[in-house]
């Protein structure tokens, strides 16, 4: 494993073998050796590398699933993030399909939780503060005048341990994080499992799973920016989004949700048919002058029926179709208004505005200051257990 620490950060030992590429003259045999663990009979293959280490010094490691479909992502044991994710188009062919960064000294920069799990508690929580049990607790303002994604220091920021599973026709990561009682503000020791699982079928399952010893509240979610187009410096607007809700959570001039639902029928909000995320996004409406476009919270249909297909990007293009299923309540739909051309892309040039979007399965916005929203209040002894899909086809 010394090959890899030494040169070839970023680049897995696979692509190192068909690449053929870096390390001229090094041991070369030890690489494809290392390679073979991952069978050529098995459909779904998993296969660890080092990745980096961090500025504490603490090892990273990579892990790359990949099945015989062409699906391809990899994700990192530093906040749980996907920094790749490989899917073919309607030729058949494999391409990147995510927004990432090539290095690990870039994603502990500050970046907008590309690729990231969010946790303890995803979107905001108005003014960084919430009551339980008649006990206030206050967090670090992060996002001002509010606290965002779990915090500074949140999920997408800290270093998972890692367990390796395969099943018959798929793969396994199992990340487990512990958050400290008061960890970034928080209540109660949280125990906090994330499971990704891809499949033959092209389907990555993100199962989560949480235990507490004080009453805290949850809320997880995946933070990836999807461009099906693969060309990361086109904007996603030519892309089809369908979302099965009938109402929005709609926010205030802070996005913090007013407490209202509101019905998506005659607005830009109305996802219910496939619609372009460009065809009304600049529209004169005073809820996308909040998002400064799509960023909002969307009520999914049919709750508390389990897992359900709840929405859907199609990129005609490339043929490219996600769909995402989950038994969540709600999910951000998110166009990458915040994207300003200041980071950079994997091989040069920076990332536009609105180069890529985000569908974040989740509880509501400041759920723990709503009376009427679903709880995300977690007691011990109660298990915290969600999934998400998210699959890709051709069309
Ligand atoms: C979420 C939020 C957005 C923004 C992004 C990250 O989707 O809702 O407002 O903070 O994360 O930039």
């Amino acid at each position: 494993m010394n090959l890899v620490k030494r040169c070839v950060y970023g680049i897995s030992i696979l692509s190192l073998v068909s690449m053929n590429v870096q390390c001229k003259g090094e041991k070369k045999e030890e690489a494809a050796g290392t390679a073979q663990e991952a069978k050529a009979t098995d459909s779904v293959s998993i296969v660890k590398t080092v990745y980096g280490e961090t500025e504490k010094g603490e090892q990273i490691d990579r892990y790359t699933l990949k099945n015989q479909k062409g699906m391809e992502v990899n994700i990192i044991t530093y906040g749980g993030i996907i920094t790749s994710l490989k899917v073919p188009n309607k030729a058949g062919k494999s391409e990147e399909v995510v927004i990432g960064f090539n290095s690990l000294e870039q994603y502990q920069k500050a970046n907008p939780y590309f690729g990231a799990l969010i946790g303890r508690f995803g979107n905001r929580i108005a003014k960084g503060k919430f009551t339980l049990d008649g006990k206030q607790y206050s967090l670090a303002i992060n996002n001002e005048p509010n606290a965002l994604h779990g915090g500074p220091e949140g999920f997408h920021r800290v270093v998972w341990t890692a367990e390796e599973a395969k099943g018959g026709d798929t793969a396994s990561l199992k990340l487990k994080y512990v958050a400290k009682d008061m960890e970034e503000g928080y209540p109660g020791n949280l125990t906090v499992f994330v499971t990704y699982t891809l499949n033959k079928d092209n389907a990555l399952d993100v199962l989560y799973e949480a235990t507490t010893d004080k009453k805290t509240v949850v809320n997880l979610t995946q933070h990836s920016y999807f461009n099906l187009s693969s060309d990361f410096s086109k904007p996603i607007l030519d892309h089809e989004i369908t979302i099965d809700a009938d109402k929005l959570v709609p926010v205030d001039a802070t996005l913090i949700p007013t407490g209202k639902l509101t019905d998506v029928t005659n607005t830009p909000f109305d996802f219910r048919k496939p619609k372009a995320v460009g065809k009304e996004i600049n529209a004169a409406d005073d809820q996308l002058k909040k998002g400064l476009g799509y960023d909002h919270c969307w009520v999914l249909n049919n709750q508390g029926k389990g897992d359900r297909l709840v929405a859907s990007a199609y990129h005609a293009g490339s043929g490219r179709l996600l769909e995402v299923y989950t038994d969540q309540p709600g999910i951000q739909f998110y166009s990458g208004n915040f994207l300003d051309g200041t980071l950079p892309m994997r091989n040069g040039g920076t990332y536009a505005h609105r180069t890529g979007f985000c569908l974040e399965t989740q509880h509501y916005p400041d759920s723990p200051n709503q009376k009427d929203f679903p709880t995300t209040v977690l007691s011990p002894g109660e298990n915290y257990k969600t999934k998400t899909t998210f699959k890709f086809s051709v069309k």
